[in-house]
């Protein structure tokens, strides 16, 4: 089983799906989150992070950490496995499903239509409670985090934190692309966060499923093939073809 084989399958796809994670924009110089020495949670367990309670807890610092990210990712550009996954939903309308645990906006910004962002958009805010008329009245006032200046109301990124649900519509939407699909490739993901990584072993059980990742991942025991190599490297060779 090769890279002429899975070519050969997207070639045949009436209906393929991509799930993509950190990996993905690795070649962009974006963290991933797990890398023990690089990764974005190197020096923090991500529940020191990422949830409600952390950031009720460390407010200023999560959302330091979060300024840290955006501030970053103004100096990163979609690497060629964005763009190639793009242009082949261009060259191919209605027969892609992308779906992303990104956060970072890479597969947007290289022109992906319809992203199904399963973690939200780092580059969105919204309100920490329930925002009461006052919240919406005026502009947050400045501060780490802002602020409705009337009731105090935080502002807080716009992603998916632990122990949240994620956008029902969007996980619906990729639950059901996982189960029509002929294919999937999963792409640069460690495959231990759920719900996400369990559309790839719907996936599997449905149609064929491809790992795209140069190191192992909790996803290739599902795997109908495993392809060692990078997400700039393969999807050009993958998709550009099709
Ligand atoms: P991880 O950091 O857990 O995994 C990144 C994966 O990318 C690893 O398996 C790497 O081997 C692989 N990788 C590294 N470089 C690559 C490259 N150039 N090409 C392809 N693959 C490469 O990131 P995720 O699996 O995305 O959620 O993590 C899942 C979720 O955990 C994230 O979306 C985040 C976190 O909780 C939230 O923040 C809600």
């Amino acid at each position: 089983m090769s890279l002429a084989q899975v070519r050969e399958w997207v070639g045949a796809a009436r209906r393929l799906a991509v799930l993509t994670g950190a990996g993905m924009s690795a070649e962009s110089g974006v963290p991933t989150f797990r890398d023990a020495q690089t990764g974005l949670w190197a020096k923090f367990r991500p529940e020191e992070l990422a949830t409600e309670n952390a950031f009720r807890a460390n407010t200023a610092h999560v959302w330091d950490w979060y300024a840290m990210r955006r501030e970053k990712l103004k100096g990163v550009a979609p690497n060629a496995g964005h763009r190639a996954l793009a242009e082949f939903a261009l060259r191919h309308p209605g027969r892609l499903t992308l779906i992303t645990q990104n956060v970072d906006g890479l597969h947007q910004r290289a022109g992906s239509p319809d992203v199904l962002a399963l973690h939200g958009n780092i580059a969105q805010d919204k309100w920490l409670d329930a925002p009461r008329r006052c919240c919406t009245a005026q502009p947050p006032v400045d501060g780490r985090p802002p602020r409705c200046a009337v009731c105090g109301n935080l502002r807080r990124p716009a992603v998916v934190w632990f122990g949240e649900m994620l956008p029902v519509d969007v996980l619906e939407a990729a639950e059901a692309a996982a189960q029509a699909c002929d294919l999937m490739l999963v792409v640069g993901t460690s495959g231990v966060v759920y719900p996400a990584a369990g559309l790839a072993r719907t996936a599997a059980a449905h149609g064929r499923m491809v790992v795209v990742n140069p190191e192992p991942s909790d996803l290739d025991d599902a795997a109908h093939v495993v392809l060692r190599g990078t997400a700039a490297g393969l999807l050009p060779q993958l998709l550009a073809h099709t």
